[in-house]
C-alpha cells in the first residue's frame, strides 16, 4: 500500500538528514506523554514465526457454527469488577460482533450487532439473541467492547460507529457505555432494565485523532474503538484501554527517530515516505473514582508511528505482578518498508502505565501458520490465559485478503470462518510467551 504525501516526504527527508547530521531530531508534534513507548520498525524487524508462537494450521471450514444463522467475530467475556470471568448463578456469558450469515464477509462490520450468549461449562454456547433492545444503542452499527458485571448490573461498552439517523455509512468513532440488569435462571440469562445509553470517550484531536483529522490524511488509519474496562489490582483504579491513532494530521506529524529505533538501525534501514500514514496507538483513560461520569483521557500507552495502523482490542492481563498489554494487528497495517503477521502483540511492563517492553523481542505473541495466514483474528486473553479469536479465512492459496472480495460469493462464504476458533492456551514467563496448546473451539474456562 503506497500511499503518496509530499508534505510528509519533506519531513522525514529534514529529519533524516537532521539525524544523520547528528543535531537532535526535530520538536515533536506534541502527542505522547512521558509514560508513551514507541513500538519502533527495529522491533518489528526482529519477529520471527517458530514453534512458540506460530499457530498450526486449521481447516477451519470444519468448526462448528456457534451462532446458528449468524456470523461472529470479535468475542469478550462478562468480567466481575476484578476481572476475573464472571458467572452468574452458575452461568458464564460471552457477547460477540455478529451480521446474519448471508452477509458477505467483507461487509459484515457495516451492519454488526452484539449478540450474547451463555454457557454452564464455559464451552457449549447458547445464543441468547441481542445484548440491547433494538434501535436503543448509539452509532449506525456497534462495534467490540467489554462487559463488567457488579453484583447484577452488567455494564456494557462498545463503540458506536457512524451516526444514527444518518442514511449514508459513516465511520466515525465513540465508545459509548449502557447499565443494565443480568436476570438468569435455570433456562438461561437476559439482560434487561437498560439505562440511556451514554457516550463516555470521543477523540480528543491532541493524543488521539479524530475522524476530522484523519480525513486530512490522505490515506492512513482511523481508529477511536474497542473499549476494554480494566482495574489495576495494585491499587484499585479503574481504566478504559481503546485503540487509536495518533492525534493530529500526518503532516503534522514529522518523523522522529525513536519511530524507527537505534541510530544504528535507522542508518541500515531508511524510511520510505509512505510510512508517515501509520499511526496505530493504545489509548488509555482513568475512570475516576470508578464513577463512569467522571472519565480522564490519558497519553498512549504504547504508538507505533511510522511502523503499524492498527493497534485493536488492547488489554491487560497481570501475571505474577507484571502487565501484560495485547493487542490484535492485520498484515496489511503496518507502515511500509516493514512486515509482521496477522497475530496478536504483546507489551510488558511493571506498571500499569509507562515502561512497556515488545514481548519477545518484536512484540509477536501469536501468528497466523505462513500457509494459512488469514486463519483466526481478534484474539483477547482471558485472566487464565485461554486466547479467545474467531475464524477468518481460511485456504486462500496465496490469494491476499484484500482479492477476497473480487471472488464469487459462493467463494467468500465457503472459505470465511465466522465463528470462534479453537481456543489457544498460552504461557507467559517474564518478557517471553510461548503457545502450550490448543484447546477446544469456544473454550473460555
Ligand atoms: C477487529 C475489529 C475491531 C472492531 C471490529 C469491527 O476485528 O476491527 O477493532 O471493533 O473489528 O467489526
Amino acid at each position: 500500500m503506497i500511499r503518496k504525501n509530499k508534505k510528509a516526504l519533506t519531513a522525514i527527508a529534514l529529519a533524516t538528514s537532521i539525524i544523520a547530521s547528528g543535531i537532535a531530531a526535530l520538536p515533536a508534534f506534541a502527542q505522547a506523554g512521558d509514560q508513551t513507548v514507541n513500538w519502533t520498525r527495529e522491533d518489528v524487524s526482529k519477529i520471527e514465526l517458530n514453534q512458540d508462537n506460530t499457530l498450526p494450521t486449521i481447516d477451519i471450514s470444519k468448526l462448528d457454527k456457534l451462532a446458528p444463522g449468524y456470523h461472529m467475530w470479535d468475542t469478550w467475556p462478562l468480567m466481575d469488577r476484578d476481572g476475573n470471568i464472571a458467572s452468574y448463578k452458575g452461568w458464564k456469558v460471552i457477547f460477540a460482533l455478529s451480521a446474519p450469515n448471508d452477509v458477505l464477509p467483507g461487509k459484515v462490520h457495516d451492519i454488526a450487532t452484539i449478540r450474547y450468549f451463555y454457557s454452564k461449562n464455559g464451552k457449549d454456547w447458547t445464543l441468547g439473541g441481542e445484548l440491547f433492545p433494538k434501535g436503543t444503542a448509539f452509532g449506525q452499527r456497534q462495534w467490540a467492547g467489554s462487559a463488567m458485571l457488579d453484583g447484577d448490573q452488567i455494564h456494557a461498552f462498545y463503540t458506536a460507529t457512524g451516526r444514527e439517523g444518518q442514511a449514508q455509512l459513516t465511520y466515525e468513532q465513540r465508545i459509548a457505555t449502557a447499565t443494565g440488569k443480568i436476570v438468569a435462571d435455570s433456562n438461561g440469562v437476559r439482560f434487561e432494565n437498560w439505562d440511556k445509553h451514554r457516550i463516555i470517550l470521543e477523540p480528543d484531536g491532541k493524543y488521539y485523532q479524530t475522524v476530522e483529522q484523519a480525513k486530512q490524511g490522505e490515506g492512513g488509519g482511523y481508529a477511536f474503538r474497542d473499549p476494554m474496562w480494566f482495574k489495576d489490582p495494585k491499587n484499585g483504579k479503574e481504566y478504559i484501554l481503546f485503540e487509536g491513532n495518533s492525534g493530529g494530521i500526518v503532516s503534522e506529524r514529522p518523523f522522529k527517530q525513536e519511530y524507527a529505533g537505534s541510530a544504528g538501525y535507522l542508518q541500515q534501514h531508511p524510511v520510505p515516505a509512505g510510512a508517515a500514514h501509520a499511526n496505530g496507538n493504545i489509548g488509555i483513560a482513568e475512570v475516576v473514582g470508578g464513577d463512569l461520569n467522571n472519565i480522564k483521557m490519558l497519553p498512549p500507552l504504547v504508538e507505533a508511528n511510522y511502523v503499524n495502523e492498527e493497534l485493536e482490542r488492547p488489554h491487560v492481563v497481570v501475571k505474577d505482578k507484571k502487565y501484560y498489554l495485547f493487542t490484535d494487528s492485520h498484515i496489511n497495517k503496518y507502515a511500509e518498508g516493514i512486515t509482521g503477521p496477522e497475530g496478536m502483540y504483546g507489551f510488558v511492563s511493571d506498571t500499569l502505565i509507562g515502561g512497556y517492553k515488545p514481548l519477545n523481542g518484536s512484540g509477536l505473541v501469536i501468528a497466523n501458520p505462513a500457509d494459512n495466514p488469514y486463519q483466526a483474528y481478534s484474539w483477547l486473553v482471558t485472566p487464565e490465559l485461554n486466547v479467545v479469536g474467531f475464524a477468518q479465512f481460511g485456504d486462500l492459496n496465496g490469494m491476499t485478503v484484500g482479492e477476497i472480495g473480487n471472488q464469487s460469493p459462493e467463494f467468500q462464504f465457503s472459505h470465511f470462518g465466522g465463528t470462534l476458533a479453537p481456543t489457544v492456551k498460552i504461557s507467559l514467563n517474564g518478557d517471553t510467551t510461548k503457545i502450550e496448546k490448543i484447546l477446544p473451539q469456544g473454550w473460555i474456562k
